[in-house]
């Protein structure tokens, strides 16, 4: 009988034998050398089996053992280990045997564990109608032994024999049911990893000393990522210059020198490794480290990077709904700089993806599109005067636009604070000059010897090491991945083999290689992961893959042992990271075409399952998955959407990639009303973004094109929304004439929609187009007319931006005092309001005003206000701005030192901004400020660096004006011809555009002129 039951579990057994190992030894052909090795052994005896099995019918007890024996060997299938032997009641389990791993104690007491695990899960069964409780003694141990082939040529068997075999027996035999055992050198192999018992001594038969033994109690939870890092890196090599040049660049920036730099290399080569050994060096533990990643899937995500770091920053959380995300943001802010909570509307936005309607986006002011990055870089100020901030930004070849354009901004703003930005960059992916004018470090290739220590840190066993050394060293080319990958797992090779081994020649084959050697259910699971991306999160993952949780688990941390993945704790959820994104291609690039599909289809409804009700947060992950899976309709509409979100975040280089994806695949489709119907408005979204980043001919076509679209299904709403876009994007380029015929157009549909709010807009921009024009007075009656419709309708966000129009057609005029009054009468409105950028820009216009009026104090006083907010706000541009006027001002009681001052300021923003117009204006103060003392010969050639941006930037205004102060300026120097010319140009400048703030002026003078 009991020969009977143990050749049940015999048959059981056989199809099990880890395919790795019966592999790997059928490699090794002919037979298995006899020799001394290194073990770890097992010995697994579960109490009573056999005894208790005996009472049981056969077909019972092939129930009981599948049960319970099955999942057992799926562990040591897992952790490929082998079965050595059937005992009565259990196994002896060999880990090192035939074929090792460098972690075979470490595998061992992993699988111990979980088979200990498993039996006390699934161990009751039922005899005789009691229930039994069967349970498991462990135990085990790790030393040299022999192992070899023993036996008749015809029946062989691979056995290991030793005292380590005994003792591990003998310790199996001395622990409770229920516990695992270990000896003295598993323990101090595994020690780190694992929590045990205080040391038992124990007296073994057959022994004449005590041996010590310790009980296991479970697995030792890495805390910190530091930590988790430094087990898991191998040992840092070379690399001393250039941690030295990224130090002293650190300590540079910790003296409020704020620094960036941008790190390049190829794949692999150790860039990011780089980074975190920086990180580690004692005068970086004294910075918030704030570092982040991009990653291709998120290449048109708005500020994706970014999110990352505000999620930490504000301490976010995975569960929190939008309130709460609120209420976050705003004591963070308060406490980091409360003078910018007016922005925390832009970053709950920003975290939470509300959508702004198109109409509205329309009469945003530019100063507010682009106001977020603004706050945000005041917000990297303000932290870090809390402590110096170490920006890291990884993988820039996958920054989204957005995020770039912050980059930009942030780094011409740290001069004098303690920042310090590094971007890492992969060189051949490099996106067209990426922030070109920043410092760069290369990462180049370590050199041989460097190599060479590597590959010795890495493979523990000497002749094998010095077998292979000069072939990986070379193959390599001193990319360090390279060498990790290849020699993972090498050790499990045979020495005979690796003279001859062939080192695949990229680092791709040799992870695909890798890949290929797993398991296939593990196999399958690193290809879903990798369609989810570079990072998973659990629970989404177990609900794609569908595999019960536990049994994910376990195949995740076999990934995780094969160094294949990470595990990560950071916000905001538990996941998992492919240990490097090189795996995640090539594990993704696998997958067949079809099989990719369906994969993205999985998860794009699995994430649409598990977010059901903030789905917004997620609309660029599904825009993604559903446009790489078949089913188009949810790939339009989310790309749509992740367009849409992208527009309202003023994100509008990521809405135009959204929109066009979206467009690609709606165009793919038949043509049905409801499709026209999107694509029209899909395309006028497109179109504004567009025309916003000066992509207008882009925004032209597009616009016809939405035009006719909407046309062929009479949807006169949206046309009149299309013409109204239209209208704006001819204004934009200065040509009012057609401005005003499609506004016109506009006009005439959306009062026939009977839309005043749109109609109140219209005729706004109808008036301003006409000021601008020159028709002032046209312009007046329209924007009268708009004003008194928007008092009716009670729209006061239009009525607002229609009193600056009135005032600027004030200032044209030169109605100053009534400018004056438009002017106090808005910022009263955005005062209670508090809409800090309209009062920025009014108390500016106010300043103006006052300045015309030769009201020099009031003026300063705007100004200086105006100033002030722009700080709060991080404007820099409108701070430049109220600079020049202060300059301005100064300039005209003679205070040349003051004026020198703020121009100076100015200049500084200006370039920084690389704002042409900015340092136009400064060129022309400089001329006037030169006129003044007197120097004839700088002062011309001011006014020519001047006159030349205007006229390229086409400003006639200021060109007009500029030729005005030049032609003053000659006659001053008594050069009468050069003064009549420049004068003349000036009058018919500023004659075209109806500016008549200096026409008088050119009149008398000119007539002076006359006279000589
Ligand atoms: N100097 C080094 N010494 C030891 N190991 C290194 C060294 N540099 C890199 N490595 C190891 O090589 C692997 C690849 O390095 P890393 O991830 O830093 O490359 P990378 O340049 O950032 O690549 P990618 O372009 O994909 O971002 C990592 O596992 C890293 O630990
Ligand atoms: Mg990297």
């Amino acid at each position: 009988m009991k020969e009977k039951k143990q050749n049940i579990i015999l048959e059981l057994f056989k199809p099990y034998v880890p395919k790795a190992v019966t592999s790997r030894i059928l490699e090794g052909k002919g037979s298995l050398p006899s020799e001394r090795r290194e073990v770890t052994v097992i010995f697994l005896d579960i109490k009573d089996f056999t005894h208790l099995a005996e009472r049981l019918d056969p077909e019972e007890a092939t129930d009981i053992l599948n049960r319970i024996f099955q999942p057992i060997i799926n562990i040591i299938y897992k952790y490929e280990g082998s079965i050595n032997k059937f005992l009565g009641d259990g196994l002896m389990i060999v880990f090192g045997a035939p074929y090792s791993h460098e972690n075979d104690p470490e595998r061992a007491v992993r699988a111990s564990l979980e088979m200990m695990e498993s039996i006390e899960r699934n161990g009751e069964i039922e005899i005789d109608n009691k229930k039994i409780k069967l349970r498991a003694r462990i135990g085990v141990n790790t030393g040299l032994c022999i192992s070899g082939e023993i036996g008749s040529p015809t029946r062989k068997e691979f056995t290991i024999i030793g005292d380590t075999v005994n003792l591990a027996s003998r310790l199996q035999t001395n622990v409770k049911p229920g516990e695992i055992l270990v000896g003295e050198k598993t323990y101090q192999r595994v020690k780190d990893n694992f929590i045990f018992s205080r040391p038992h001594k124990l007296k073994i038969k057959g022994k004449q000393n005590l041996i010590t033994a310790y009980i296991i109690k479970g697995i030792k939870k890495i805390t910190t990522s530091q930590e988790q890092k430094r087990n898991f890196y191998s040992t840092f090599v070379g690399r001393k210059e250039e941690i030295n040049i990224l130090i002293n660049i650190l300590r540079k920036s910790y003296k409020s020198k704020g620094q960036i730099i941008k790190i390049i290399g190829e794949l692999g080569v150790g860039k990011s490794r780089l980074i975190i050994e920086l990180t580690k060096d004692k005068l970086a533990q004294n910075f918030n480290i704030l570092s982040t990643d991009c990653s291709s899937w998120e290449q048109s995500k708005p500020y994706a990077p970014l999110q990352k770091i505000f999620y930490r920053i504000f301490e976010i959380k995975f569960e929190d709904d939008i309130r709460i995300i609120e209420k976050k943001i705003e004591e963070k802010i308060n406490s980091i700089d409360s003078s910018l909570l007016f922005a925390v509307p832009y970053f709950s936005r920003l975290l939470s993806a509300k959508i702004t309607p198109l109409e509205e986006l329309m009469g945003k002011s530019r100063e507010e599109l682009n106001l977020f990055i603004k706050a945000a870089t005041k917000l990297f100020l303000g932290l870090s005067i809390q402590k110096p901030v170490l920006l890291v930004v990884e993988d820039i070849q996958w920054l989204d636009d957005a995020s770039l354009e912050f980059i930009g901004y942030l780094y011409r703003a740290i001069a004098e604070v303690p920042i310090f930005i590094i971007c890492s960059f992969r060189k051949s992916l490099q996106k067209a000059e990426f922030l070109s004018e920043i410092k760069s470090l290369e990462i180049l290739p370590l050199a041989k010897d460097e190599s060479i220590k590597l590959i010795k840190s890495l493979i523990k066993d000497e002749e094998i090491f010095v077998a292979i050394k000069e072939n990986i060293a070379s193959a390599s080319d001193g990319n360090p991945l390279f060498i990790e990958e290849i020699t993972q797992g090498i050790e499990s090779k045979k020495l005979a083999d690796i003279s001859h081994f062939q080192i695949p020649d990229t680092v791709q084959s040799i992870v695909s290689a890798r890949i290929d050697l797993l398991p296939i259910s593990s196999k399958e699971v690193l290809y879903q992961a990798a369609v989810m991306g570079r990072d998973f999160e659990l629970s989404l993952f177990q609900k794609v893959t569908q595999i019960e949780n536990a049994l994910l688990l376990n195949i995740l941390q076999e990934l995780k042992n094969y160094e294949f993945i990470l595990e990560k704790e950071t916000y905001p959820r538990k996941h998992f990271s492919f240990k490097h994104s090189l795996i995640q291609e090539v594990a993704y690039n696998s997958l067949l075409y079809k099989t990719r599909k369906n994969l993205h289809f999985q998860v794009g409804l699995t994430i649409e399952k598990t977010f059901l009700t903030n789905l917004e947060t997620k609309v660029e992950e599904l825009a993604y998955h559903f446009k790489n899976s078949n089913h188009k309709e949810k790939g339009i509409f989310y790309l749509n959407k992740a367009g849409d979100k992208a527009q309202s975040l003023y994100a509008f280089k990521n809405a135009i990639n959204y929109y066009l994806d979206s467009i690609k695949i709606l165009e793919s489709t038949e043509f049905e009303k409801e499709q026209l119907a999107r694509l029209s408005e899909i395309y006028n979204k497109l179109a504004f973004s567009q025309s916003i980043i000066g992509e207008r001919k882009e925004s032209e076509t597009n616009l016809t094109k939405a035009l006719e679209y909407c046309r062929k299904i009479r949807d006169k709403d949206n046309e009149s929304l299309i013409l109204m876009n239209m209208g704006n994007l001819y204004g934009d380029m200065g040509k009012w004439d057609k401005a005003i015929e499609y506004f016109k157009r506009s006009l005439l549909i959306s009062e026939e929609v009977n839309n005043l709010r749109r109609k109140a807009r219209i005729i706004k921009s109808i008036g301003l187009a006409y000021l601008f024009k020159g028709d002032t007075e046209r312009g007046y009656k329209y924007l009268k007319e708009s004003l008194t419709l928007c008092e009716s309708i009670k729209a006061e966000e239009i009525y607002i931006m229609v009193l600056n129009n009135m005032g600027i057609y004030y200032d044209i005029v030169g109605e100053w005092r009534k400018a004056l009054e438009v002017y106090k009468n808005s910022l009263a409105i955005s005062k209670k309001n508090n809409n800090i950028i309209e009062m920025s820009n009014t108390m500016g216009n106010l300043g103006f005003a006052y300045s015309s009026l030769n009201k020099s104090e009031q003026a300063i006083y705007y100004f200086k206000e105006s100033i002030k907010i722009s700080e709060r706000i991080g404007d820099i541009y409108n701070k430049g701005i109220n600079y020049i006027h202060l300059g301005e001002e100064y300039l005209r009681k003679d205070k040349f030192k003051e004026v020198k001052y703020y121009i100076s300021n100015a200049e500084k923003i200006f370039k920084e901004l690389e704002d042409k117009l900015g340092l136009a204006d400064i060129f022309k103060l400089k001329a006037i400020l030169c006129k003044k003392q007197k120097d004839w010969e700088r002062s011309e050639e001011y006014f020519k660096r001047a006159i030349k941006i205007y006229s390229q930037q086409g400003d006639r205004l200021n060109e007009g004006e500029t030729y005005y102060e030049w032609g003053d300026m000659s006659i001053l120097k008594k050069d009468a011809d050069s003064a009549r010319k420049r004068l003349i140009i000036s009058k018919k400048i500023l004659g075209s555009i109806g500016a008549r703030k200096h026409l008088g002026e050119i009149e008398e003078k000119l007539n002076k002129l006359e006279k000589y």
